[in-house]
C-alpha cells in the first residue's frame, strides 16, 4: 500500500538549536510574532530568553503563557484572540507537548472558521494557518514535528485528536539543553510516551518502510538513556539521546500510527486529568501482553532493540521478555498502577468503563492495533492495569 510521509520542512537539532529562533522568525518576513508558552516557562525565565532573541532579529513578540497541561479549547480561544488583536504572523510554540499543540492550534483556527471540534479527526483543517516554529522542553510528545494536535473540548470532556497536514510546524528548533530543567517524574512520563509513539508506529498496522527505521531507532534510543535521564538529570548525553528519541519517535508515529495504548489513554486523561504520559505508562505492559498475538515478529525485534532478549531467543521467549522490561521499566521508573493514577476506587471506575471504552473505539487508534480489541476486553484490559 502507497503510504505518504509528512514532516516539516526545516528541523534543527543540537545544542542551542533554540537560539536560531530571530533567525528563523524572521526567514518568513512577519513583523509580530504570538510567543505560546506556559506559566513555567515565562517563571524560568526561557519564555523571555526566546523572545528577546527574536527581538533581536527585529520582530516584535506577544506572549502568551496561559496554557495549561493538556490544553482545551479555550486556551486555544484566548491564545487566537491574543493573535488577532495583536496582528500576529506567526505563532511560536515553546515548551512541552501542551504549548506547541495550543500553538498548533491557534494557527490552524487563524485561518478555518470555528468551533475547533468540527476539525476533530483524519483530515479535516481545510486551510493552512500561519506559519508556525516549535521548541521542545520535553522529551517527549515529538509534538514538534507531527501533523498531530491533541485538544481537550470542554463541552463533551474529551480528548480531541486531529491529525492533518496544515497542523505540522514549518520549522522545529530541538535543543536538547531545554530539556536539562525536567524532574525526574516528568523525565519518565514522557520519556514513556516516546517509548509507546516509537513502538506502536513499529507495530501498527500502518507501519511502513519509511517509519520503520526512525521507530526502532527510537527505541534503542529510549533503551539506552531514558533510565539515565531520570535518575542523572544533569546528563547531557542522557537528556540529548532522549531528545533525539522523541525526534524521532515523532516523525515515526503519524506516518505510521499509534494503536490501542494511545486510544485507552485518551479517556482517562480527560476524566480523571492524568497527564498524558502517565496514563501512557500505566497501560503500556499490560496493552503490549494483548497485542503480541497480532504480530510476535515485529514485538521481537523490540524485545531485541531494547536488549531485553538476544538472537538467539525464539520469538515467544523474547515477547515474554519484553512483558516483563516493560513491567520493570515502570517500576524503576517509579510509575505507579492505573488505580493510583485515577484516584478514584474502582467501582466509581466501573460507573464509566464502558463509556471510556467506546470513546477509545471512536478515536481510531485501536483500529490500527496489531489486534482490535472489542470493547468489553477494552474493559478488561482496564481492568488488568488497576
Ligand atoms: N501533538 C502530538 O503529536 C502529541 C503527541 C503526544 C502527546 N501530545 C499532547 O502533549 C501534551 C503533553 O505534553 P508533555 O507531556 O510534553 O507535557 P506538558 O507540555 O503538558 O508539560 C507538563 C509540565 O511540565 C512542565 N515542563 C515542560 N518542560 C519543562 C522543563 N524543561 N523543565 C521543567 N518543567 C517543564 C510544564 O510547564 C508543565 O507544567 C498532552 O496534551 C498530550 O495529549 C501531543
Ligand atoms: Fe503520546
Amino acid at each position: 500500500m502507497a503510504t505518504a510521509f509528512n514532516i516539516p520542512a526545516t528541523i534543527i537539532v543540537g545544542g542551542g538549536a533554540s537560539n536560531e529562533v530571530g533567525a528563523q522568525a524572521k526567514r518568513f518576513r512577519v513583523k509580530n510574532v504570538l510567543l505560546v508558552t506556559d506559566s513555567y516557562m515565562e517563571n524560568s525565565g526561557l519564555a523571555g530568553k526566546i523572545a528577546d532573541s527574536m527581538k533581536s532579529a527585529d520582530v516584535n513578540v506577544t506572549v502568551f503563557a496561559g496554557v495549561q497541561p493538556d490544553p482545551t479549547d479555550l486556551n486555544v480561544h484566548e491564545g487566537l484572540e491574543i493573535l488577532k488583536k495583536n496582528h500576529c504572523g506567526m505563532v511560536v510554540g515553546l515548551g512541552g507537548g501542551s504549548p506547541m499543540d495550543c500553538a498548533k492550534a491557534i494557527s490552524a483556527m487563524s485561518a478555518n472558521e470555528p468551533p475547533i471540534s468540527q476539525y476533530a479527526g483524519l483530515h479535516k483543517v481545510p486551510r493552512k494557518g500561519v506559519p508556525m516554529i516549535t521548541i521542545p522542553t520535553t522529551a517527549g510528545t515529538g509534538a514538534e514535528v507531527t501533523k498531530v494536535v491533541v485538544i481537550g473540548d470542554t463541552q463533551r470532556n474529551v480528548k480531541m485528536m486531529m491529525l492533518d497536514l496544515n497542523l505540522m510546524a514549518d520549522v522545529a528548533l530541538v535543543d536538547y539543553e531545554l530539556t536539562m530543567s525536567c524532574p525526574p517524574s516528568l523525565t519518565a512520563n514522557v520519556g514513556v510516551d516516546t517509548l509507546v509513539h516509537a513502538v506502536e508506529a513499529y507495530v501498527s498496522v500502518k507501519a511502513n518502510p519509511m517509519t520503520d527505521p526512525f521507530a526502532l531507532s527510537a527505541i534503542r534510543l529510549v533503551s539506552e538513556n531514558l533510565l539515565e535521564a531520570f535518575k542523572e538529570p544533569n546528563s547531557a548525553e542522557a537528556r540529548r539521546g532522549m531528545t533525539l528519541a522523541s525526534l524521532q519517535a515523532g516523525i515515526a508515529f503519524p506516518n505510521s500510527s499509534v494503536c490501542l495504548v494511545h486510544g485507552m489513554s485518551r479517556p482517562i486523561g480527560a476524566l480523571y486529568h492524568v497527564p498524558h504520559g502517565l496514563s501512557n505508562a500505566v497501560l503500556f505492559p499490560t496493552v503490549t501482553e494483548f497485542s503480541i498475538s497480532g504480530t510476535p515478529q515485529r514485538y521481537a525485534s523490540v524485545s531485541r532493540t531494547m536488549d531485553y532478549a538476544t538472537d538467539a531467543d525464539s520469538d515467544d521467549v523474547a515477547n515474554e521478555k519484553l512483558v516483563a522490561g516493560l513491567k520493570k521499566l515502570n517500576e524503576d521508573l517509579q510509575i505507579p498502577r492505573l488505580g493510583d493514577v485515577c484516584k478514584v476506587d474502582l467501582t466509581t471506575f466501573d460507573e464509566k468503563v464502558l463509556n471510556m471504552a467506546n470513546d477509545s473505539l471512536a478515536s481510531g487508534s485501536p483500529n490500527n492495533n496489531p489486534v482490535i480489541p472489542t470493547a468489553e476486553q477494552i474493559v478488561d484490559l482496564y481492568h488488568k492495569a488497576w
